[in-house]
């Protein structure tokens, strides 16, 4: 039937895109995102950096391309992202001398980029990630451009300035490893005082990069419940499981030397062992069924791309892994993963 209508009941049921891929001459791409998914994230193409490369020279092509997707295919649009330290053009954050900008020429250009982007997709944007990965894993603010130059309220005021230009729209703070319990303590507190000041946020994303073997669902739970006790909307975005090796597990001298993998670092290039292909669906049907417990609190459910030949997990930490985090195979036939998820139980 399709994810989409399998978890009709559940959240919507998402994806990540280029607009390169949905436009690949056989169209199975294409076909496969309209008839999985009801919901549709711009891998990139809503980046700053993908934007606005320089300063006034707008590109809006991509973006405008898979918003016309969604819209054609019914699906919820959402927005990925407004304001990140990275994937955002150094002008940016610069002087005409290349020395950091001054507070009130941030202001002015998260001001005039907020209004400009979320301006032109009002009412077709469904959602966005006003705000993406602020929290440095659990050590408090990380220490971007954005925070050093204007202090936290850079946060606070992304979301007054994207709610005045499109009022309608549901407004997200997105970030990785939420599970961490001092990074959901930082942000439990961060969000309780924005709601109670009127700070318009009204979802948080927790993006779902995970491995075989981590997050535990424990502590998975623990940050589901805490947003959503504050009222806010959890949405699990970004999801894939890494078969491979973390970054932490790898020592640095290999993350360090590019491209040097011996076998044992990327073990699966000749394709994915029963074993492990069994590791994966078990994963997947494990966390759907967290998610599905908290069904009246979680929005949506977005992939972090469709094909596991696509994945960002095949060039992370470096370029040239074989990975298999996804639910289709590098031909788009669905894996064993995605046939479990659809024989769940509701
Ligand atoms: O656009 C250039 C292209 O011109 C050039 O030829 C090519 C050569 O490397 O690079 C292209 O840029 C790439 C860009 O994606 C667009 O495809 C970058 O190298 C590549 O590093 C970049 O990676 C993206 C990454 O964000 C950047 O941080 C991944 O595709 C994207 O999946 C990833 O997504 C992020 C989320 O936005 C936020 N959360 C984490 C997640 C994974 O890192």
């Amino acid at each position: 039937p399709g994810l989409a209508t399998k978890f009709r009941d559940q959240f919507y049921v998402g994806t990540a895109v280029s607009a390169r891929s949905l436009n690949t001459p056989s169209g199975a791409f294409a076909a496969t995102v309209a008839h999985q998914f009801n919901a549709l994230t711009a891998e990139n193409a809503m980046k700053p950096a993908l934007l606005q490369p320089q300063m006034g020279e707008w590109r809006w092509q991509d973006a405008d391309a898979i918003v016309r997707f969604a819209e054609q295919h019914q699906m919820l649009m959402h927005g990925h992202t407004l304001v990140w330290h990275s994937q955002t053009p150094d002008w940016f954050f610069q002087n005409k001398q290349g020395e950091p900008a001054d507070k009130a020429t941030l202001y002015r250009r998260q001001e005039e980029y907020i209004n400009a982007v979320v301006g032109r997709y009002k009412g077709r944007v469904h959602s966005w990630d006003v705000v993406n990965e602020a929290e440095d894993e659990g050590k408090g603010w990380r220490k971007s451009h954005w925070y050093n130059i204007c202090g936290p309220e850079f946060m606070e005021r992304a979301f007054r300035l994207a709610h005045a230009a499109d009022p309608k729209a549901h407004l997200c703070y997105n970030d990785y490893n939420m599970h961490l319990p001092q990074k959901r303590e930082f942000l439990v507190k961060l969000f309780k005082d924005y709601i109670k000041r009127g700070v318009p946020i009204h979802g948080v994303g927790l993006q779902g990069h995970v491995g075989l073997d981590y997050p535990s669902l424990d502590e998975l739970e623990k940050t589901i419940v805490a947003m959503a006790d504050l009222g806010l909307k959890v949405h699990i975005t970004e999801l894939d499981v890494d078969v491979l090796p973390a970054p932490w597990q790898l020592a640095s001298a290999d993350i360090s030397t590019k491209f040097e993998y011996d076998k044992s670092l990327n073990p699966y290039v000749d394709g994915l062992p029963d074993a492990v292909n069994q590791q994966l669906s078990a994963r997947y049907v494990e966390l759907f069924k967290l998610f599905i417990k908290h069904q009246q609190h979680i929005g949506r459910v977005t992939f972090w791309g469709v094909g596991d030949g696509d994945s960002w997990k095949n060039n992370f930490p470096v370029p040239g892994r074989t990975n298999y985090p996804l639910l289709f195979d590098r031909n788009l036939k669905p894996k064993p993963a995605y046939n479990a998820l659809v024989a769940l139980k509701l």
